[in-house]
């Protein structure tokens, strides 16, 4: 049995400008300097394609995979990392809205099955997909706020 393969996907936002390509695609090229054998798109949740099915699909199409690792390369969770993201990769979601409107949501797991239609294609894939957290708090991202303000002080 060959071994199956890992692929990997950043995940950006999407906008109409291209400044979000430019970054996403940017750290796209640095992994793929660092680790020239890995399998590693970047798509959009929203407004810019190719979104997240279409990028699943060159991932899959051209690699006999068995995992996939999607990162949302956003600073924290919101609706789309907890509930959209999710329902556009086919996994579960414990994203939970009472009938007070508070959000309640747990770190899902990852399984696929379970088809959404509210886009014309559907990611199919029979391995796992797992999605990770977003950035989140990290004293590197920090950093860069520290800089971002130095230099104007
Ligand atoms: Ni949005």
């Amino acid at each position: 049995m060959a071994d199956k393969k890992t692929g990997i996907l950043l995940l950006s936002h999407g906008s109409r400008l291209d400044d979000g390509e430019d970054v996403i695609k940017a750290y796209k090229e640095m992994y793929l300097e660092e680790f020239p054998d890995a399998i590693v798109e970047y798509g959009f949740m929203e407004i810019r394609k190719p979104g997240i099915p279409e990028t699943i699909k060159k991932l899959t199409s051209e690699n006999d995979l068995d995992k996939i690792i999607v990162v949302p390369v956003f600073v924290a969770h919101g609706l789309h990392t907890k509930r959209d993201i999710p329902q556009l990769l086919g996994i579960e979601s414990d994203f939970e809205e009472d009938d007070h409107g508070h959000h309640h949501h747990h770190h899902h797991g990852h399984h696929h099955h379970h088809h959404h239609d509210h886009d014309d294609e559907e990611v199919e894939f029979d391995g796992e997909i797992i999605l990770t957290d977003p950035l989140g708090i990290d004293k590197r991202m920090y950093e860069i706020i520290k800089d971002r303000v130095s230099d104007y002080l």
